[in-house]
Formats: C-alpha cells, sequence, structure tokens
C-alpha cells in the first residue's frame, strides 16, 4: 500500500514538472532566455534579493534548469539541490566552496580521475592538505583522528567498483565534525541514497545515468538548504551553470532513470556471472557477485549493484588491446551509464588525465576493461563478450 509518498518510479517521472499552468505545453520548456525582465523595478530588486521567488538571469537561476535540480532533489529525497554545467564542475565548485588554505580533507586512493587529480594537483596548490586512504583497512578513521574539515567519499569506485562502508565511513565523519560529500554517479538514487545513511552533501555526474543518452553534460549537487545556498552562491559568482537545453535533455532521461537502472542492474549481475565462469577472464570486479570483497557492505546500503562490471583479461594489457575492438555491441568510449553499452580501459577513460603511476597508486590495474552494461538485450550482451573473448 503506498502511504501518499511517491515512490521511485513516480518521482522519476514527476519531480520538478507536477504543475503547468492551465493551457501550458505538458513537457518543461527550453528558456534559453539569458536575461527575465521586469516593468516595475521594485519587483526586479525584490526578485535580486531572493524576497519573490523568479529569475534575473540565467547564470543563477533559469526556469528548466530549476525543473532538472527539483527532480534530482526528490530522487535524493534532499532539501534543496543546485545544478552546474559537469559533475567536474559540481564537485571542483562544492569542495572549493568549503576549503579554504590550511584545510585538510580526507578521501580514498580510489576516485574517479578527475577527482583524483583535484586532490594531487590542485586542492594542494591552493593550500590545502590531501590524505588519500586505501579503503580495505581502517585508514579513512585514522586520517579523520587529525583535524579535517571535508570527508570525500566515493561508491561504488569508478573503475574498479570497491565498496566503502557509509554508514561506518558517515559516522565518523561526523563524530569528527567534518563535511561529509558522496559521489553518488555510479549509484544513482534508485540503488543507493547516501543522505538516508548519513552524508551531508551528495554529488553527481548527470552526464552519466542520469540523462543517460550520452547526449548532455551535467552536475548536482543535494543536501541541506543552508550547505547548497552556499555551493549555489560560490557557483552563481564563478558561472559553471547548466545549459538549458541540457538541462532539458537530462530531464527527459531521467523519466526513464528506474527503468533503466533496473535493467542495466538486472543485466550486470547477469553479466558478472557469466564472465566469472569464461576461462579467458582472469578476473571480475562486481559488488553484487558473492565473492566480490565489497558484497556484504553492498547488500546493506544499495537497493541494487548498479550496471557497471569490470574485468581484468587472463593475457593482461595486451589481450585487452585486442578484445576491445572486437566488441559489437559497444562503443569504446570514455563514457558510461547510457543506454548503449560502453567499454574502456581506465587509462583512455577514467583515468585518462592519470599518469600510469597514479593509476597504479590508485591500485588501478592497466588491463582492466570497464564494461557499462547498456538496455540491450542480455543474450545479446553475453553472446557478443563470448565472440569477443574467443581464442
Ligand atoms: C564517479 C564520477 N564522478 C564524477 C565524474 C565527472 O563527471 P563529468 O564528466 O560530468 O564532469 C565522473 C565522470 O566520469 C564519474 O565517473
Amino acid at each position: 500500500m503506498n502511504n501518499g509518498t511517491p515512490r521511485m518510479g513516480t518521482l522519476a517521472v514527476w519531480a520538478g514538472e507536477e504543475d503547468p499552468t492551465s493551457g501550458a505545453g505538458t513537457q518543461v520548456p527550453i528558456v534559453r532566455s539569458v536575461a527575465f525582465g521586469y516593468h516595475d523595478v521594485s519587483e526586479w530588486e525584490a526578485v535580486g534579493r531572493g524576497q519573490t521567488t523568479g529569475d534575473i538571469y540565467s547564470r543563477n537561476t533559469n526556469p528548466t534548469v530549476r525543473a532538472f535540480e527539483q527532480k534530482i532533489q526528490s530522487l535524493e529525497n534532499a532539501e534543496a539541490a543546485t545544478s552546474f554545467a559537469s559533475g567536474m564542475a559540481a564537485i571542483s565548485n562544492t569542495l572549493s566552496t568549503f576549503l579554504t588554505p590550511g584545510d585538510r580533507i580526507v578521501s580514498t586512493r580510489d576516485t574517479y580521475g578527475g577527482t583524483n587529480k583535484l586532490f594531487l594537483e590542485f586542492l594542494p596548490r591552493q593550500g590545502v592538505e590531501v590524505e588519500l586512504c586505501p579503503t580495505e583497512d581502517a585508514a579513512v578513521e585514522t586520517a579523520l583522528t587529525k583535524e579535517c574539515q571535508v570527508l570525500y567519499l566515493e561508491t561504488p569506485t569508478n573503475p574498479t567498483l570497491k565498496v566503502l562502508d557509509l554508514t561506518r565511513l558517515l559516522k565518523a565523519g561526523q563524530k569528527a565534525g567534518t563535511l561529509t560529500i558522496v559521489d553518488n554517479t555510479f549509484a544513482t538514487p534508485i540503488n543507493q541514497q547516501p543522505l538516508e545513511l548519513g552524508a551531508d552533501l551528495v554529488v553527481h555526474s548527470a552526464t552519466k545515468y542520469l540523462g543517460g543518452h550520452a547526449d548532455a553534460l551535467g552536475g548536482a549537487v543535494c543536501g541541506a538548504k543552508d550547505l547548497v545556498s552556499r555551493i549555489y552562491h560560490y557557483r552563481e559568482i564563478t558561472g559553471a551553470a547548466l545549459d538549458p537545453t541540457a538541462a532539458y535533455l537530462l530531464l527527459r532521461g531521467m523519466k526513464t532513470l528506474h527503468l533503466r537502472i533496473e535493467r542495466q542492474t538486472e543485466s550486470a549481475m547477469v553479466i558478472a556471472r557469466h564472465l566469472s565462469s569464461n576461462p579467458a577472464i582472469a578476473k571480475v570486479h562486481y559488488p553484487g557477485l558473492e565473492e566480490d570483497p565489497g558484497h556484504l557492505v553492498a547488500k546493506r546500503q544499495m537497493r541494487g549493484f548498479g550496471g557497471i562490471v569490470s574485468f581484468e583479461l587472463v593475457g593482461g594489457t595486451n589481450a585487452m588491446r585486442q578484445f576491445l575492438p572486437r566488441l559489437r555491441y559497444a562503443h569504446r568510449a570514455a563514457n558510461l551509464g547510457s543506454v548503449e553499452t560502453i567499454a574502456g580501459p581506465p587509462s583512455a577513460t577514467s583515468h585518462v588525465e592519470s599518469t600510469p603511476e597514479e593509476r597504479l597508486a590508485a591500485g588501478i590495474p592497466e588491463g582492466l576493461v570497464r564494461y557499462s552494461v547498456g538496455i540491450e538485450d542480455t543474450t545479446d550482451l553475453m553472446a557478443d563478450l563470448d565472440q569477443a573473448l574467443a581464442p
């Protein structure tokens, strides 16, 4: 029985667009106007001061972009959300909002390559101390015993699909009095809701699963109103605003988010099992597999294990180079989370900007294949993998 609170599938379709005015089109329009006009200066000023709702200038707010923000806010069950031109804009603006010279951030070695670059190159340059911990032991908790302003986590990780125990680590972050941020790009709110597990903020690359069609860049941050309004204020001045046409495409994609994620999660599980029994495969990384080190934690904190499977071939990097071009139903491209299957090695995808030494330090095998399962027929994908792996 539904007690009146809409569930994910209903929110994916309706949130942010439930109230068109009478006689208006049923779809959120793309409002391309940069500025919004006012006849009355007092009204104009009141909107500018935030006393009346409305828009002044699209670098700050825009109706199409606001609908996207409302949808992701509802899906993450957050008090507020703001949006960005890309996932990296969301992450870098969020970190810059809260970190100043002399501050310290704790994270893990194994995060998306762009985020890892922020940690290794840009934050230290801004005078922020960065401590990157291994994920397998209690290193994060130990690192939090020293004063720290931000704890930044990503789970499951890109591209090795490590699962971090969010309940445990977020509790440690709270105890240490740090702001906690979780990148939920891989899981999406359909499979995991970090705010419910105690995170202060959730960040997204909307470019991936949220949009789901590989045709729009975007990012989002969700959390409590006071935190999000500080990030929004930083973004309205620094200017990494989401474009209204991208917002429209993301909104359209998000209406099928629940269906795509359910299908991709189901397929990924079958494919992970199938690959595990292929003699050409040395190791499969997928939290849905019972033997995966992250399985039990994933089972506790995720509703589904997600649509990405990573694997290593027996023949290592050379075998990977021969295997990828043989795939018929996969884009060989630096992306994930789309309706089409996408495959690639970390050196050309998640960690393209990293050096081989940095990938090694993050525990990422050079020969790894990241396989983002699309919505194609699962049997066809398995047959495709089989033929591409055949000797
Ligand atoms: C986990 C994760 N976070 C953030 C990003 C960055 O997103 P964008 O490419 O939209 O800037 C990516 C991109 O692949 C990602 O996989």
